[in-house]
């Protein structure tokens, strides 16, 4: 029998990459997702991949009862939850809203999850929980450091909120903690779909070389870096797509040491922005118009990954370079215009 994974936010960036991998490797996949931020077609754009459609149900976490309805109408076998809002800046003008959405959406998923003993829970975290290391590359032993933004801190509690559960509940979890995810699948049917002006960097360049935006500002030179840039841990998206199966793969197969587990996803290396600023260049054959300005506020000078917990726990590790990652989103942003 197939198991039945449910996918919350499966027709976002990640969750929609995690949903091909997942169809790919013989799950059944149920979406659940609110249009808040994503389209519809991209459901058929993953059935034109897959030549699977998932199940989807256009349901909102944060109402109780949709979602007690949901699990009393639906069997799944694990959970994999990336529903929730994302934008730095906007968490920062409307931080009740991201509490709300982002708080309510877990612990009411997590109350039925409980409930019926469905232990498989996979939750989308970030390397925004470590804030400005002192040590690189940053191991998962690193200090959780007090967040920057609203939408941090609900990454931050969300953990909190996950371990306690686990404690009290026999629930079985593990947490991703993301570095920076960027490029699209091979297909170009599916990719990230920033709203208004992308903040971060990547679709900011594509959108920038595509003639949508005049120029690109490279936020500060004087870090000390390789070359005065910030330096990032760019993970292409696939490849974190299918962090997701190991994890998931993990908790069927009760391989875990302890009942909630931390990794960190990345590539373990960084890049700096004028680094990605030419590999792209290259891999796009396009000459990218930018300058340099004065640093973003709450920028941190460099982050990076050391993965070995998840190469020798999780038995993945991230196959994609940075070129391929590039070119794929660059042939995404190709067909957007
Ligand atoms: C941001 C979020 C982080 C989130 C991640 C992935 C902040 C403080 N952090 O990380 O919580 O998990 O996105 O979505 O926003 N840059 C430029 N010019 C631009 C845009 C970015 O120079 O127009 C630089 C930034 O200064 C940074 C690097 O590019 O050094 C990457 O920026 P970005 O893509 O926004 O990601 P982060 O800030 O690392």
């Amino acid at each position: 029998m197939e198991k039945k994974i449910l996918v919350t936010g499966g027709l976002g960036f990640i969750g929609s990459h995690t949903v091909v991998e997942l169809q790919n490797e013989g799950f059944e996949v149920i979406i659940i997702d609110n249009l808040s931020n994503s389209t519809i077609d991209v459901l058929e754009k993953i059935t034109s991949i897959t030549n699977i459609k998932p199940t989807f149900f256009n349901l909102d976490l944060k109402d109780k009862k949709e979602v007690h309805d949901f699990f009393n109408q639906n069997e799944v076998d694990g959970i994999i939850h990336f529903a929730a809002s994302k934008a730095v800046g906007e968490s920062i003008l409307k931080p009740l809203d991201y509490y709300e959405n982002n708080i309510y959406s877990l612990v009411n998923l997590l109350q039925e999850t409980t409930q019926r003993n469905l232990n498989n829970f996979i939750f989308s975290s970030s390397c925004t929980v470590y804030g400005q290391t002192d040590e690189l590359p940053i191991t998962e032993n690193a200090p959780i450091k007090p967040a920057e933004s609203p939408y941090g801190n609900t990454k931050k509690i969300n953990e909190e909120i996950i371990a306690d559960a686990v404690k009290a509940h026999g629930l079985k979890a593990i947490s991703l903690r993301y570095f920076n995810p960027i490029g699209a699948h091979s297909s170009a049917k599916i990719g990230e779909l920033p709203l208004g002006i992308p903040q971060n960097l990547i679709p900011f360049i594509t959108q920038t070389a595509a003639g949508i935006r005049q120029e690109l500002s490279v936020f500060g030179d004087d870090y000390p870096t390789v070359d005065g840039t910030a330096v990032r841990d760019y993970i292409h998206v696939v490849d974190l797509a299918k962090a997701h199966i190991a994890a998931l793969n993990r908790l069927l197969k009760n391989q875990q040491k302890n009942n909630y587990e931390v990794f960190n996803v990345g590539t373990g290396k960084g890049s700096s922005v004028l680094e990605v600023i030419k590999q792209f260049e290259k891999v796009s054959q396009t000459k990218l118009n930018y300058k340099i300005v004065g640093r973003r506020e709450g920028d941190i000078t460099a982050t990076y990954a050391d993965t070995t917990l998840a190469n020798n726990e999780l038995n993945w590790k991230a196959e994609l370079t940075l070129e391929e990652a590039l070119l794929s989103a660059w042939n995404w942003q190709k067909t957007l215009k």
